[in-house]
C-alpha cells in the first residue's frame, strides 16, 4: 500500500541507510519491504510511536531486515522465490511431521542426521528438533532456558551440525521445525548477567522491581503456570536488588516487548535462524509476549501486534519461512493467532491444535465423542492460508482446557469432568489402565493436567506388564485411531519420537536432580533403538503401530481431500460413540473422503441414508482408503468394530 508518511519515511531510512548495506543487489528486498512497510511501519508506531528515537529504531529495524536478507545464502533465496510462486505449499497434504528431542531420539545432532532415513522410512518429512540452543548445565527447562540464542548447546552439537542436517533434509524434500523461545530468557542469558550487574540498559529488556509494590498489583490477575516447582511469577534476585517477572520457572525471565530494543533483538534472532537453514519457526509462548497489570497477561492484543509485526519483517527477507504459534490457550483465543486476515494483519501461518488434542484425549477416557463433537463444532474458523498442527503428544503435559460450556452441553458439570479425566489418567478411576501422572496441580483452584507418554496413557504400558494380550490389541487399536483422527482432520500431523513404536514412561528422570520435580520427562523418553528395530519383527506392538502409522501416512500424502482448505464438515450422526466428518478433494468434483472414529469398546453402526445423499456417495461402493477393505454393512448401516476407524471413498482404487 501506498501512503504518504510511511513512503517518506522509508526514502529518509534508505537515504540513511549504513553504506555497506546500501551498496548490494537489494531488489528483491525493496519490493518486499516497499509492499510491507505501511504495515510495518503502523505496527511499529502503535507498539513504540510515542519514543522520541522513533525514526532511528526504524532505521535499526531496516538495517536488520537488509543484513539478514544479505546474509541469506542462494539456496535459501531461491527456495523463498518459489514458495511465493506456490505460496499454499504447505498446506498440501503431503506434510507429515514428527517432534523430537536431538538427544532423546538419537544422542546428538549428527545422530538426528543419521536418523533421517529412519523418519522417511515412516513418512515423514517434516522434523521438528526440540530446543538445541545454549543453556544451563542444570535445570533448563527441556532448553526453553536459552543462555545464547545464537549457539548450539555444546552437548547435542554445533551450529555447522545443523547445517548438515538442514541440508540433508533439504536434499530429501523434508522440512526442518526448530525453536525460538521468543517470551523469556535464561537467567545465565548475557542480557541478564548485564541487568545483575546492574545495566539499566538490559534492566529494561526484563520487568524488574524495586519493591513488590507493582508484583503484588500483577500478581492479583495473573495464573500460574507451574503452581507446584514455580509458584508465583516474581522471583527476587539477590545480585540485583530486585523483583523479577518470572512467569515460567523461576530461572526464566520474561523479556520487555515494551521496549522496542528486545523486539529488534528478538526479530534479529529469528533471522538468525531462518539463515540457518530452518523452513519453519515455533515461536514458544507466544500468547504471554504483552503483559498488563490487571489482566491474566495473556492473549493481550499488543501480543498479537508484536507477532503481526514479526511477520510482516520475516517476509521481507525471508518469505519462504512459516512460523508455528505455540498458543495453547482457550479455543476461542487459539485461532487468533493465526492473525486477523490472511494477508493484511497475519500472524502465524500455523498454530498447534491443542483444542482437538485435548478433546480427542476426553474421548478416549470417556469412550465416546460427545464433548469431541460439541468442541470441534465450536472451534472458530480458521483463516485460509492458515493450517493446524495436529497432534497426539507432545513433549508437554496435557491440559484440559475446553470451554466450559461446552462440558454442560455434553451433560457433563465441569470440574467433576475434568477431575474425572485426571483421575482416569493416572489411573486412579475404576478399571482404568492408563499409568499417566497429574502435573501442574494446583490446590489454589483445583487445576491439573496430564504427564505420561501415549502408549501408557492408553494403557499399553499396563497391558504388556500383564501379558494380557486381549488389552495390548485395544491399545495398539487406540494409537492408530487416534492417529488417524490427526491425519485425516485437516493440518499438518505431528507424531511425536516415540509414539511410532508405543514408547512407553521413561521414569529415568527421576534420578536426574535437574529434572526430578518436573514429570513432563516421563514423556520425553531415550530411544532405545533396540525396540526400534522390533518394528521388523511380526506381531509386536512396535511393528504393528509403525506399519500402521506407516501405511496411513503412504495413503493421506495422496488423498488430495486431506489438504486443508477448510474442506471439511463434521457430521452429526445421532451415535454419542463416533466422530464422523466429510473431507473434500478441492481439485475434483463430488471426490469426498468420509472419516469415521469409533471411540467405544464395541461395535457401534452408522446410518449412510442421510450422509449419502447429502453427499452423493454410492454407499454400496465404499472402500476404506486404509485397509482396501470394504467394511461389513447391514442394508443402509455400517458397522465399526471398537475402536476402529475408516477412511472411506466411493472413488474405486487410485
Ligand atoms: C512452552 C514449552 C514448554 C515450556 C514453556 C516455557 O509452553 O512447550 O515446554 O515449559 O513454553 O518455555
Amino acid at each position: 500500500m501506498y501512503e504518504q508518511v510511511s513512503h517518506a519515511l522509508l526514502n529518509r531510512i534508505l537515504d540513511r541507510i549504513k553504506p555497506g548495506i546500501a551498496k548490494h543487489d537489494l531488489r528483491h528486498f525493496y519490493t518486499r519491504l516497499g509492499g510491507n512497510f505501511y504495515a510495518i511501519h503502523s505496527l511499529f508506531q502503535q507498539l513504540y510511536g510515542h519514543r522520541e528515537d522513533f525514526e532511528t529504531l526504524m532505521l535499526r529495524l531496516v538495517e536488520v531486515m537488509a543484513a539478514q536478507y544479505l546474509a541469506r545464502d542462494d539456496e535459501l533465496l531461491a527456495l523463498d522465490a518459489a514458495r511465493e510462486n506456490d505460496h499454499n505449499w504447505f498446506l498440501s497434504q503431503e506434510w507429515v511431521g514428527m517432534a523430537l528431542y536431538a538427544d532423546g531420539f538419537a544422542r546428538d545432532l549428527k545422530g538426528v542426521t543419521q536418523g533421517v532415513p529412519y523418519l522417511q522410512e515412516l513418512g515423514v518429512n517434516m522434523v521438528h528438533v526440540m530446543p538445541i540452543l545454549e543453556c544451563p548445565q542444570g535445570a533448563s527447562d527441556g532448553g526453553y532456558a536459552v543462555s545464547n540464542f545464537r549457539n548450539v548447546d555444546p552437548r547435542v552439537g554445533t551450529l555447522a551440525d545443523v547445517g548438515e542436517l538442514s541440508a540433508s533434509l533439504r536434499r530429501r524434500g523434508m522440512l526442518l521445525t526448530l525453536d525460538v523461545v521468543v517470551n523469556h530468557t535464561s537467567d545465565e542469558h548475557e542480557w541478564a548477567a548485564k541487568a545483575r550487574a546492574g545495566e539499566r540498559k538490559y534492566q529494561d529488556y526484563y520487568y524488574t522491581f524495586p519493591n513488590r509494590d507493582i508484583p503484588d498489583m500483577f500478581e492479583e490477575t495473573l495464573p500460574e503456570i507451574f503452581p507446584e516447582t514455580s509458584p508465583g511469577n516474581f522471583t527476587w534476585d539477590e545480585a540485583m536488588q530486585r523483583w523479577v517477572m518470572t512467569v515460567f520457572n523461576s530461572y526464566q525471565w520474561d523479556l520487555n516487548y515494551s521496549n522496542p530494543s528486545v523486539f529488534i533483538e528478538m526479530l534479529d534472532i529469528v533471522l538468525f535462524w531462518a539463515n540457518r537453514g530452518a523452513d519453519i519457526l515455533r515461536l514458544d509462548a507466544v500468547a504471554f509476549l504483552w503483559k498488563k497489570i490487571g489482566t491474566t497477561s495473556q492473549n493481550e492484543r499488543e501480543a498479537h501486534l508484536i507477532l503481526q509485526l514479526m511477520k510482516d519483517c520475516m517476509q521481507v527477507t525471508c518469505p519462504g519461512v512459516l512460523f508455528i504459534a505455540e498458543a495453547i490457550v482457550a479455543p476461542v483465543e487459539v485461532t487468533k493467532y493465526f492473525g486477523e486476515d490472511a494477508i493484511v494483519a497475519k500472524e502465524c501461518e500455523i498454530a498447534y491444535n491443542a483444542t482437538f488434542m485435548a478433546l480427542l484425549w476426553d474421548a478416549v477416557a470417556t469412550k465416546n465423542a460427545k464433548l469431541l463433537n460439541i468442541g470441534v463444532a465450536s472451534q472458530p474458523l480458521k483463516l485460509d492460508r492458515a493450517t493446524w498442527l495436529n497432534y497426539v503428544r507432545c513433549h508437554d503435559d496435557i491440559g484440559l482446557g475446553f470451554d466450559d460450556a461446552d462440558i454442560v452441553r455434553a451433560g457433563y458439570q465441569p470440574y467433576a469432568h475434568r477431575r474425572f479425566l485426571v483421575d482416569w489418567f493416572t489411573g486412579a478411576y475404576g478399571d482404568s489402565p492408563a499409568r499417566g501422572q497429574p502435573f501442574g496441580r494446583n490446590d489454589k483452584t483445583g487445576d491439573a493436567r496430564i504427564s505420561g507418554s501415549l502408549a501408557s496413557l492408553v494403557g499399553l504400558e499396563t497391558a504388556i506388564g500383564s501379558g494380557d494380550l486381549e488389552h495390548i490389541d485395544e491399545a495398539v487399536r487406540v494409537i492408530l485411531l487416534l492417529h488417524s483422527m490427526i491425519m485425516a482432520y485437516g493440518g499438518i500431523p505431528l507424531l511425536y519420537y516415540g509414539d511410532e513404536i508405543g514408547t512407553v514412561n521413561d521414569c529415568t528422570y527421576l534420578q536426574d536432580e535437574a529434572k526430578s520435580r518436573d514429570n513432563r520427562w516421563m514423556h520425553r523418553p531415550r530411544i532405545q533403538w533396540a525396540d526400534v528395530e522390533k518394528r521388523r519383527q511380526h506381531g509386536t506392538p512396535q511393528q504393528r503401530i509403525f506399519d500402521g502409522l506407516r501405511k496411513m501416512i503412504g495413503v493421506r500424502k495422496t488423498t488430495a481431500a486431506f489438504a486443508d482448505f477448510n474442506n471439511r464438515e463434521l457430521i452429526d450422526t445421532g451415535n454419542d460413540h463416533l466422530f464422523v466428518f466429510v473431507r473434500t478433494n478441492p481439485e475434483r468434483f463430488n471426490d469426498h473422503v468420509l472419516v469415521v472414529g469409533n471411540f467405544d469398546a464395541n461395535p457401534q453402526s452408522l446410518d449412510l441414508k442421510d450422509i449419502g445423499t447429502r453427499w452423493g456417495f454410492d454407499y454400496g461402493r465404499l472402500r476404506d482408503l486404509y485397509s482396501g477393505e470394504s467394511p461389513a454393512q447391514f442394508k443402509d448401516q455400517l458397522v465399526i468394530p471398537p475402536y476402529r476407524f475408516y477412511w472411506l471413498s466411493d472413488q474405486g482404487t487410485r
